[in-house]
């Protein structure tokens, strides 16, 4: 065998055996014979880069280099659909397809409405070529290099299996529930933001501009609606006469009903929903909905719902669509899961910006498969609104959320004597009288240099990625110092000496000279970053790159007047007036004073105050469709370095549309709506040469 042959044989094998482990759950070897193989693969593909194929099985795990994602027009919209809530709803839609198939027969396919993020992958002679997301539905993402580390989508379709030479299939991207609850008990101890549902999980890593990254998180995918181009061929190579001759026959390939487009589907070496059924009758349909509302709590995936689809391609055409969706699919949602349990206590957490957020502490009840005991009350509005007593039977929902949420009081099993919750009017952390803001629901600690969970929380952030990117410190190394003195505020930590990080642990010398280093180092940080890193609430990274533009200098920014901030574009009252406090305030000149005196960046560097022009002022400026000189990250870039800002969407407020080939035609009829004008890649580089 030669080497082409070899790669080739382990590649199928591999992708079959891929198929038995994540689509079937039916591995057929040991997942150290598979390691073996994929090995050796992955060795002889080293030894033959000549042979490198992205869709080969080693190309799963994924890269840890930056990618940003392709804007690709949909070949066909990607449509949602309409929601009912309840069965007369249901029913309303069945009679509505029987009116509108003039009494013609029909079946009604019923499937799982799963709850992730919609995908559309793009075939080609059985190879997986594009992975879109849905975008605005006409547009979306090209995340094909993250879709291809995901197990159970298949990166070559089985041979011979009779898939059209070009298709598209589509279906929905999730995180299965247990992949979920390890990411989020992982980011608990890192003390990392929880997703608050799966279906959030999966989306944020689908969008992760590392493919790596997204290997790691084993997403899931089922599909559930094919899409084959009128016209479209297949190759059929087994059995018949084509085999006698090693020659495939050319067969045209015809797909007219969806239920049965699935199951062949299946048969390329797809995953599909599971519990498909076709109905005929509007008794069936409702059975399989009681039946799934309770049966789909032991799915592996979150499902909110039921899809209704009329399965004839013939008779949906028929039917047709709104602008929105299908008239001949519907969604049924089911209802939240409601229980009711005693409120023994509320407490209080303290949150990094000093936001205070009230905890019901309840008797534990069985929800949606979890014990809960806990539930969030948000706020003071919230708790006076429920007329909450300690003691009361109170109802808890879990909608999508894993955070459940108390929604309602059973009044009725009120007793006497019981005492009403009060919001509380001092930090339970370290005792001040707690602030509300105007038009903020929220109640916060003000005293945040004196507030563990504040300073604490303040350090995090300064040393964070998008901040100073100190990354050998961590929430817990942070909690160890402060509590053992050597920390109060971010300037300390370039105070901090080997030994002292090290204490008495004498094997700790490595990593402390490690973290000691990386403080030092991040004096190379650029000022924008600096500016964002010292926490002016309100400053987020886009803020903080405003204002150090606008000011170049932490002396000017600290003189600035409320006019002068107001100036800036994108800066509005309530963060001008936040940046005011800020340098208001003795103690966080004081900090400043001592980063400086400890080398951090105070001013733009030479090379950017260089680079970055007036050219873009004040102007608002939308980027759509796909561009051939620079990619999308690269002209946002260069429209904030030479004083522009790049916003989502047209409005009468936009400049002008930075426009390269495939603009959406909504945007462009938007554009041409409010007489926005247009500009070419081209032009652009023109005005700003
Ligand atoms: S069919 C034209 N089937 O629900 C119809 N969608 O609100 C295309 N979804 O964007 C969609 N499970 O992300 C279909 N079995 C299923 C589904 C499903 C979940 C999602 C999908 C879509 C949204 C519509």
């Amino acid at each position: 065998m030669s080497a082409k042959e070899l790669i080739d044989a382990l590649r199928k094998e591999l992708h079959q055996h891929n198929y038995n482990y994540y689509v079937l759950n039916q591995p057929t070897i040991s997942d150290y014979e598979f390691d073996q193989k994929m090995h050796e693969l992955e060795n002889l593909e080293r030894e033959h880069p000549e042979y490198a194929d992205p869709n080969s099985p080693t190309q799963r795990v994924g890269s840890d280099l930056n990618q940003s994602f392709k804007q690709v027009p949909h070949k066909y919209p990607m449509l949602s659909l309409a929601n009912t809530y309840n069965e007369g709803e249901v029913r309303d839609f069945y009679e509505r397809v029987r009116s509108g198939l003039e009494g013609e027969d029909f079946d009604i396919v019923a499937e799982m409405k799963y709850d992730g993020l919609s995908i559309s992958l793009t075939y080609v002679d059985g190879k997986l070529t594009q992975a879109v997301t849905r975008g605005d539905g006409v547009v979306g993402d090209d995340v094909t290099a993250n879709v291809r580390t995901i197990r159970s989508i298949p990166l070559q379709l089985k041979d011979g299996s009779g898939y059209p030479h070009e298709f598209e299939i589509r279906g929905e991207i999730l995180m299965p529930w247990t992949s979920f609850e390890a990411l989020n008990a992982e980011r608990e101890a890192k003390e990392e933001p929880l997703f608050a549902n799966p279906r959030n999980a999966a989306s944020g890593t689908l969008k992760s501009q590392k493919s790596e990254l997204v290997a790691a998180r084993k997403l899931d995918a089922y599909l559930y609606y094919l899409i084959v181009p009128e016209g479209a061929t297949t190759q059929v190579t087994s059995g018949g006469m084509a085999d006698l001759f090693g020659a495939p026959e050319e067969q045209s390939f015809t797909n007219d009903y969806h239920y049965e487009g699935l199951m062949q589907a299946k048969q390329w070496g797809f995953k599909i929903s599971e519990g498909m059924k076709k109905c005929k009758t509007i008794d069936e349909i409702m059975d399989f909905i009681s039946y799934w509302d309770t049966a789909r709590k032991n799915l592996p995936v979150a499902t909110d719902g039921i899809v209704l689809k009329v399965n004839s391609l013939r008779q949906q055409r028929h039917l047709g669509s709104t602008a929105k969706s299908p008239r001949w699919a519907i969604a049924y949602k089911f209802k939240a899961e409601r229980e009711c349990t005693r409120l023994n206590e509320v407490t209080y957490q303290v949150g990094r910006t000093g936001a205070i957020t009230p905890v019901a502490n309840m008797d534990p009840v069985q929800l949606a498969g979890t014990m809960v005991k806990r539930a969030s009350l948000h706020n003071a509005d919230i708790i006076n609104e429920l007329d909450l007593y300690i003691g009361d039977m109170v109802y808890v929902e879990k909608g999508g959320e894993i955070i459940p949420k108390v929604v309602g009081v059973d009044k009725s099993q009120r007793k006497q004597g019981m005492q009403k919750v009060e919001f509380i009017t001092h930090c339970p952390e370290c005792g001040a009288p707690l602030v509300r803001f105007e038009g903020e629901a929220a109640h916060y600690c003000p005293n945040d240099s004196g507030c563990p969970p504040q300073i604490k929380g303040c350090i995090e952030h300064y040393i964070s990625r998008k901040a100073m990117n100190i990354d050998s410190l961590g929430p817990e190394t942070v909690d160890d110092f402060y509590q053992r003195g050597l920390i109060h505020d971010v300037a300390d930590l370039y105070q901090l000496t080997i030994a002292q990080v090290a204490g008495y642990n004498k094997n700790r010398e490595k990593s402390s000279t490690n973290i000691v280093n990386a403080i030092r180092n991040s004096v190379n940080v650029p000022f924008e970053r600096v500016v964002f890193a010292i926490g002016i609430r309100f400053v987020g990274e886009t803020t903080a790159k405003l204002l150090a533009r606008k000011f170049k200098s932490m002396d000017a920014l600290r003189q600035a007047t409320l006019e002068q901030l107001l100036d800036v574009d994108g800066v509005g009252q309530v963060i001008a007036e936040s940046v005011m406090r800020y340098f208001a305030d003795a103690k966080n000149l004081d900090i400043i004073d001592r980063l400086a005196a400890a080398g951090i960046q105070m001013q733009l560097s030479e090379e950017e105050l260089a680079d970055h022009t007036d050219k873009l002022a004040g102007q608002s400026i939308v980027i759509s469709g796909v561009f051939e000189h620079y990619s999308r990250d690269e002209y946002k870039a260069m429209i904030e370095k030479n004083g522009g800002k790049n916003v989502g969407s047209i409005s009468a407020k936009t400049s002008f549309v930075l426009a390269g080939d495939n603009m959406g035609p909504a945007k462009l009829e938007k554009a041409q709506k409010l007489g926005v004008k247009i500009v070419k890649e081209d032009e652009f580089l023109q005005m700003l040469a």
